[in-house]
């Protein structure tokens, strides 16, 4: 029935990019914008850009698709310098996505998703099919959505709308400037976790620029931190900045509660996932019945025919049905098995539920978690931590006996 475990193979279609000593100074400015970064970001990888407002994140951004000319310094897509590429090829090699999708409000759904691709000539019939292919791969279904304007959509159906237009082209880069930065914390969980299960599938190197940290480390496969002037503070993995930030900035800017933002680094699909009767649409309940009760279950998920968790129904609400019906969908709570165990008890205690079901790509079912393991996970991740804690604090005393911190020239009586 369900296959377990969703394939892991994923096939890097990005390409890297590499900044070379990049300086943008606006006109008129005495301090540069952007100072001197220099940068590569790994074909595939997802890499977030954090840093205080005004540091020079976007500046950095736009000058990637040269919506921004550098001052000087090199910027190379797979090793291609971008000045010498048309403003076509370099819309076919970079989506960009930015907050709110900004989409253009006299038209349609469809004829937004289709417009680099109707700018590169390609014919109707091929951007048809492939606005219906991306409208479903970000979660809207076609057939309602197509032909709505942008007014007629919520924020998050508008930024999803915004992904898919980044994505339009098949470009190897995409660039997203707080694409999420407009929408309600569960909606805008809900876009991480599909933009991480398209970069899961897609392998698009992605830059994604944001201002919470939190989002950072959900997202990155690297984090970028720049300070004033775009200089780097920090460039690694999220568990390595955790764990050793560079200096005070990086410290302070990821935060005291950094314990707890080890929650953010641990995903849904590193628990272990209760695996209670599952039962299709129009399945004859007898046998379902029969096989719950068997596993002392007293709710069934139901899934459709291509496996994806449409009901789940307590056992009461069964019975006096002959076949499996996809309802009732009330407390059908899921999770994508890229949320955060921050986002599994965010669901969880939003939706008043203590379980919720994982799904995997394209919206598959895994299995349910509960509230406990999710606490129990919690628990040990605190005592593990407080351990840390208490052998740094011996090792540093031990370091002040050896080494006594110098008492300053001032202050003698
Ligand atoms: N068109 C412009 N002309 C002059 N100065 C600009 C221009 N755009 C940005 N700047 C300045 O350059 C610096 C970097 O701006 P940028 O927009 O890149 O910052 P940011 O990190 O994206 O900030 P935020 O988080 O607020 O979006 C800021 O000091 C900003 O005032
Ligand atoms: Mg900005």
């Amino acid at each position: 029935m369900t296959q377990g475990t969703p394939s892991q193979g994923q096939s890097v279609s990005g390409a890297e990019l590499r900044l070379d000593q990049v300086v943008k100074r606006y006109p008129g400015q005495k301090v540069p914008a952007v100072q001197s970064l220099s940068l590569t970001i790994p074909a595939g990888e997802i890499v977030a850009f954090v840093g205080p407002s005004g540091c020079g994140k976007t500046t950095s951004l736009k000058m990637i698709n040269r919506l921004i000319e550098p001052t000087s310094g090199t910027i190379l897509i797979d090793g291609n310098d971008i000045r010498q590429e048309s403003a076509t090829s370099l819309r076919r090699k970079i989506g960009y996505v930015i907050q709110g999708g900004s989409l253009f409000p006299h038209m349609t759904v469809a004829t937004n998703v289709g417009v680099v691709p109707k700018m590169l000539g390609w014919d109707a019939a091929r951007i048809a099919e492939r606005t219906d292919e991306l409208l479903d791969l970000v979660g809207l279904d076609p057939d309602r959505y197509r032909d709505r304007y942008p007014r007629e959509l919520s924020g998050g159906q508008q930024q999803r709308v915004g992904v898919a237009r980044g994505l339009a082209a098949d470009p190897p880069v995409i660039l997203m400037d707080e694409p999420f930065g407009a929408v309600d914390p569960i909606t805008r969980q809900r876009l991480q976790d599909e933009l991480i299960s398209i970069q899961r599938e897609l392998g698009k190197t992605i830059v994604c620029v944001t201002h919470d940290i939190d989002e950072a480390i959900k997202l990155g496969d690297r984090i970028l931190i720049l300070q004033e002037g775009a200089r780097i503070a920090q460039y690694d993995t999220p568990e390595n900045i955790l764990a050793a930030p560079a200096n005070d900035f990086v410290a302070d800017f990821v935060g005291a509660g950094s314990t707890l933002k080890q929650l953010s680094l641990t995903r849904v699909r590193s628990l272990d996932l209760n695996q209670p009767t599952t039962a299709r649409v129009g399945e004859e309940m007898g046998p379902v019945l029969a096989r719950a009760e068997a596993a002392g279950d007293d709710e069934v998920v139901i899934l459709d025919d291509r496996d994806r968790p449409v009901a789940w129904p307590w056992l009461r609400q069964m019975r006096n049905k002959t076949k499996v019906i996809g309802e009732p969908r009330e407390n059908l709570v899921t999770l994508d098995e890229a949320a955060t165990l921050n986002d599994a008890l965010d669901t969880m205690l939003t939706a008043a539920h203590s379980k919720a079901i994982v799904t995997g790509d394209r919206d598959r079912y895994l299995g349910v978690l509960d509230f406990e393991t999710v606490t129990e996970h919690m628990r040990s991740a605190e005592r593990e931590a407080a351990e840390n804690v208490e052998n740094a604090e011996k090792a540093e005393s031990a370091e002040s006996i050896e080494d006594p911190a110098p008492t300053g020239e001032a202050g003698h009586g």
